[in-house]
């Protein structure tokens, strides 16, 4: 027998507010079109004055815990992935354990920017296997509305506002790639690239700052990057592309989406998108796709999945699972 961290339910949310690309034309020399085919983006949702990361991140959570059939109290961790949170510290990881009315486990927050959730998943998995929780509440939340430069067309456009969560729960599995949960994990990073893409603020330098990105070089790492990383988690779990289901990446733009794709020899039938109505929503954006495409009837039990994100770091890597 082996243990193995399954997905037992998942739910997301979006804030209310939702911002057509056309309502940036008016205070940016930009247009729809621009965005559009440049990004494959067309709207996104910006949270409300006073709603936060753990607001957004508590709501996913309820909906993830409603749809696996357990309460908060059935859980020993949560592991949240923003770059975020509400405040220095605590953890927005813990205002969800309060608001979820949760005394029992442990909470923590983690950063990796848009491979956040990889990373999360990665740790969860870490926690399950080891034989420190039965059940981890897997939460990926953002509000990067709060840390855009508004006057700068090229990031301000492309970012949006979200929460999604997985409930992952230990299983006796038979020990093979056809057993349902996590199959594999890779994680990456190169600090040499830290400059390509940053918040130029934080506590150490006392202000919040505004996210910076020279886009064009972060796509030229990312095509390659996420085709490579996902690979190697196939080959850890004794599969190849061929095997996949269904791609759930980081949904920061079509074109990225398209080439890695492509470079995996695979369909774009095979890859869940959500990128044209969220934006790019950093850590939220990987759970927030199975949720949806689960809705869609896009994702059904025992599909296999590989997910795969880049972000600031540069920091990127892949996970395979079965659903
Ligand atoms: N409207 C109109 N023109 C614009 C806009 C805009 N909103 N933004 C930029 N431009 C202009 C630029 O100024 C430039 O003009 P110039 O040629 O006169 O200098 C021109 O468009 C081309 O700019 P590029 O940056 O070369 O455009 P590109 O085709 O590369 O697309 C984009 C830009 C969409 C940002 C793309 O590079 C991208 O998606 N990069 C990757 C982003 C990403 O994946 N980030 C990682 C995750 S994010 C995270 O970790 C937080």
């Amino acid at each position: 027998m082996t243990r193995r961290a399954v997905v037992t339910g998942v739910g997301h949310y979006l804030p209310e507010r939702v911002v057509e690309n056309a309502e940036f034309e008016a205070s940016l020399d930009t247009t729809d079109d621009w965005i559009r085919s440049r990004s494959g983006i067309e709207r996104r949702h910006f949270a409300a004055e006073g709603e936060t990361t753990s607001d957004l991140a508590t709501h996913a959570a309820r909906a993830a815990l409603q749809d696996a059939g357990i309460t908060a109290d059935d859980v020993d961790a949560i592991v949240l992935a923003t770059s975020t949170a509400d405040l220095t510290f605590p953890s927005a990881a813990t205002m969800v354990q309060a608001a979820l009315g949760m005394t029992k486990g442990f909470a923590f927050d983690l950063q990796a920017v848009c491979a956040g959730f990889v990373y999360a998943l990665t740790n969860a998995n870490a926690l399950i296997l080891s034989g420190q929780a039965e059940r981890v509440l897997v939460i990926g939340a953002e509000t990067f509305s709060r840390i855009m430069d508004w006057t700068d067309r090229s990031t301000c456009v492309l970012f949006g506002d979200g929460a999604g969560a997985l409930v992952l729960e230990a299983q006796d599995c038979a020990g093979t790639s056809d057993d349902r949960g996590i199959l594999s994990t890779d994680l990456n990073s190169d600090g040499r690239y830290k400059d390509l893409l940053y918040v130029d603020g934080g506590v150490s330098t006392n202000s919040t700052g505004h996210l910076r990105m020279q886009g064009n070089q972060v796509f030229r790492h990312a095509v390659e990057k996420l085709a490579g990383t996902a690979n190697t988690a196939l080959k850890t779990a004794g599969l190849a592309a061929g095997d996949v289901d269904w791609i759930v990446p980081h949904q920061a733009n079509i074109r990225i989406i398209q080439g890695t794709a492509k470079k995996m020899g695979l369909s774009m039938d095979n890859v869940v998108v959500t990128v044209q109505d969220h934006g790019n929503t950093s850590a939220a954006s990987i759970p927030l796709a199975p949720s949806v495409g689960k809705s869609r009837g896009q994702i059904k039990d025992g599909d296999l999945i590989v997910t795969e994100a880049i972000g600031g770091g540069l920091a990127w890597g892949a996970v395979v699972l079965r659903w």
